[in-house]
């Protein structure tokens, strides 16, 4: 650091105080950051710096205090000089309107402009600015006195540390909520997550919790923001502000941060309107509100309506049904999704929540349940936002009855018996019963049906529905069985198409091991691994008597894989299906299985080239895997032998410059038919 005679250091601290409030403003309040991250932290690092050389240079508005000061023992109680009052709510329409038939006659006017706001689900602040420098900043409390929180609102970004713009007052109380962004929430959570520390329910309580830390370094850590929606004492303000939305426009102008959402309106038709169209935005807002508000915008209106107890009779919240209730957990049962998944499903005591009576929340999986730890008898947060699923937030640990014994995971499928399995490593457990199980039918029979699979052209989605839906179909094995009556009674079904379906459907009984072995769904069973495991195992009996161990001898074929075919194949309901579809005629070439890697090919390297004169390339690949060999791309020093057909390119000129071994399709034949 220069070392500044303390007059050079004074002006040069003001000056930093002045550049960095400057872009914190920009960044926070405009949301338009005007220099690079590692310019901000040189300045702040240099004022750091003369502060500590100093200290006499320390101002209450530099921005230095941002990162927190010495913990405290406790808050001060701090007397609100103008009581922070409540709002009434307003539940309906007819409540809004009423509302303003109310004002109408208070004022002996025909219409209201009205300035309408966001209602910040946050927690109610006031903050006392001398000069235009923040001195002090307290908590609602109980309206008239709250508590001492200055120092962890000075780490609040947004906030600004000394006033800008024109006419800044003397004396001034700015009211307003201090909240949490909903993306810093989900960040802020996921931080918690990482260090093995409890998640907060919701922005709310996470912004409630970080305000009332006694280390400001806490507070300083939290993604605290401040929004402004009014001031204690307008008429303390000079050049005196004649409307509501002129004194928002006037606090924006001095750095505070405020809604861009705010409108005036006009009359009862023009506040429906604002409430429908923030219930409309509300999601994407970046901030939880709960509603709307809405206040005479003239000030001198406002005085002469006056107050009836605790609450302005000039103003109102107009409340969106509430997304988040309490209520009891009866029950914890688990659904079975299209693929098999496991969804624990709480059953709760049914709660009006989002609009809507809600009897069932989701919670996810199996890890969810016991991270949230929710138990039957819990009393529970539950959400519903918008047309998400509800779900159960979180547990209030204080309400758990003495007997609520853990979550387990039942063993077996809800809907058809078979396993429940939870595979290493994945979050999701799910049924083993595949082909069998109802709950999955519909997948399982597209799936089975689909080109790749069985082939069976004119069994789409809507055709599935029905035939699953109207018990006239349940497992593959029932396709066979169908008769021209049964499909000619179903909805939007011609005989011709009736008759053209039962055509593919006989065709498909002529197929391929790799083609049946893919359409049974076998998890993690693609296309590719259904080929290795026909060409392996060459029959499907072979097939379903692998273990574990001999299935992992299939090239490609690791643990995970081996363990899904193994269950699938232990499964009773399974092996059944594959038997009716035996019976049903559904049949295949079945070979030999592959021969295994041979001495000659094992380990080595083959690069393809050209045409050969009879195997194609894909069955020159498979030969040479099915020995051991690998197939690569591009000839290397690596490459142990090229294998050229006819117009081979530049990989044989450079398999010829590196001298790497060069076959025709007789010498690799040669050298696959040895051992
Ligand atoms: S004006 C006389 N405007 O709602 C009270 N309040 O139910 C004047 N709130 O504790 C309050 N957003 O903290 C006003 N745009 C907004 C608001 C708002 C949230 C809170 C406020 C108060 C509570 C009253």
């Amino acid at each position: 650091m220069p070392d500044h005679p303390a007059g050079d250091s004074a002006s040069r601290a003001a000056h930093l105080r002045a550049e960095i409030e400057r872009h914190n403003h920009a960044y926070y309040v405009l949301d338009a950051p005007t220099i690079p991250d590692a310019e901000y932290d040189r300045l702040f690092r240099e004022l750091l710096d003369i502060e500590a050389a100093h200290p006499e240079l320390r101002t209450p508005d530099s921005p230095t205090l941002r990162v927190g000061g010495a913990p405290l023992p406790e808050f001060r109680q701090v007397t609100h000089a103008v009581p922070m009052l409540s709002l009434n709510n307003a539940f309906s329409a007819e409540e809004a309107e009423a509302f303003d038939r109310r004002c109408r006659e208070g004022l002996g006017k025909e219409h209201i402009d009205y300035a309408c706001e966001p209602k910040y689900d946050g927690l109610a602040i006031t903050l006392r600015y001398e000069r235009g420098v923040f001195v002090q900043g307290a908590t609602r409390g109980d309206g008239f006195t709250g508590e001492d929180v200055t120092q962890n609102l000075r780490t609040v970004r947004n906030i600004p540390l000394r006033l800008g713009g024109k006419d800044v007052p003397t004396l001034l109380e700015v009211r307003g909520e201090v909240l949490i962004l909903r993306r810093d929430f989900e960040r802020l959570n996921e931080r918690q997550r990482e260090r093995g520390e409890k998640e907060f329910a919701n922005p709310r309580n996470a912004a409630a919790g970080s305000l009332r830390q006694l280390d400001p370094k806490v507070t300083a850590r939290r993604p605290l923001r401040f929004f402004a929606y009014g001031v204690a004492d307008p008429g303390a303000v000079l050049p005196a502000p004649t409307l509501h939305s002129g004194m928002m426009e006037r606090l924006a102008g001095w750095g505070f941060p405020v809604a861009r959402e705010r409108e005036v309106v006009l009359g009862a038709k023009g506040l429906l309107d604002y409430y429908e169209r923030i219930g409309a935005a509300r999601r994407a807002l970046p901030y939880d509100i709960d509603g709307v508000v809405y206040k005479v915008d003239r000030l001198a209106d406002q005085d002469t309506l006056g107050h009836v107890s605790r609450a302005p009779r000039f103003a109102i919240a107009h409340k969106f049904p509430a997304e988040e209730a309490l209520t009891t957990v009866e029950a914890i049962d688990v659904q079975v999704g299209r693929t098999g998944a496991i969804t624990p499903v709480a059953r709760l005591a049914p709660v009006f929540v989002g609009g809507v009576t809600v009897t069932n929340a989701t919670l996810h999986n199996e890890d969810e349940v016991r991270r949230k730890d929710v138990r039957v008898g819990d009393t529970v947060i539950v959400r519903r936002a918008g047309d998400v699923i509800p779900e159960v937030v979180a547990v209030v640990p204080e309400k758990r009855p003495i007997l609520a014994p853990e979550f387990v995971m039942p063993k077996a499928c809800p809907v058809c018996g078979s396993a429940i399995e939870r595979p290493e490593d994945e979050a999701i457990a799910r049924c083993s019963g595949g082909l069998f199980c109802p709950a999955q039918r519909k997948q399982a029979l597209l799936h089975f049906a689909s080109r790749r699979a069985m082939d069976i052209e004119g069994l789409g989605e809507k055709l599935v529905d029905q035939l699953i839906d109207n018990a006239i179909v349940k497992t593959p094995a029932d396709l066979y069985k169908l008769g021209i009556l049964a499909l000619a009674n179903l909805e939007r079904m011609a005989e011709k198409s009736a008759s053209n379906l039962l055509a593919a459907i006989e065709k498909s009984r002529q197929t391929t091991l790799a083609r049946f072995i893919y359409a049974l769904g076998i998890r993690n069973v693609g296309e590719a691994t259904a080929k290795d495991l026909a060409r392996h195992f060459g029959a499907l009996d072979a097939l379903m008597a692998a273990g574990p161990d001999s299935l992992q001898q299939v090239p490609e074929v690791g643990p995970v894989v081996a363990a899904s075919i193994a269950r699938f194949f232990s499964e009773r309901h399974n092996v059944e299906v594959i038997e009716q579809l035996r019976a049903a005629g559904v049949h295949w070439p079945e070979g030999e299985p592959a021969p295994r890697a041979t001495a000659a090919l094992a380990g080595k390297t083959f690069v393809l080239t050209g045409t050969l004169p009879t195997l194609t390339r894909d069955a020159a690949r498979e030969l040479i895997e099915a020995r051991g060999g690998k197939v690569a791309g591009s000839v290397s020093k690596k490459t142990d032998y090229v294998v050229a057909g006819t117009e081979a390119g530049s990989k044989l000129s450079k398999a010829q410059e590196l001298g790497v071994t060069i076959l025709d399709e007789a010498q690799l034949i040669d050298l696959l038919e040895q051992a």
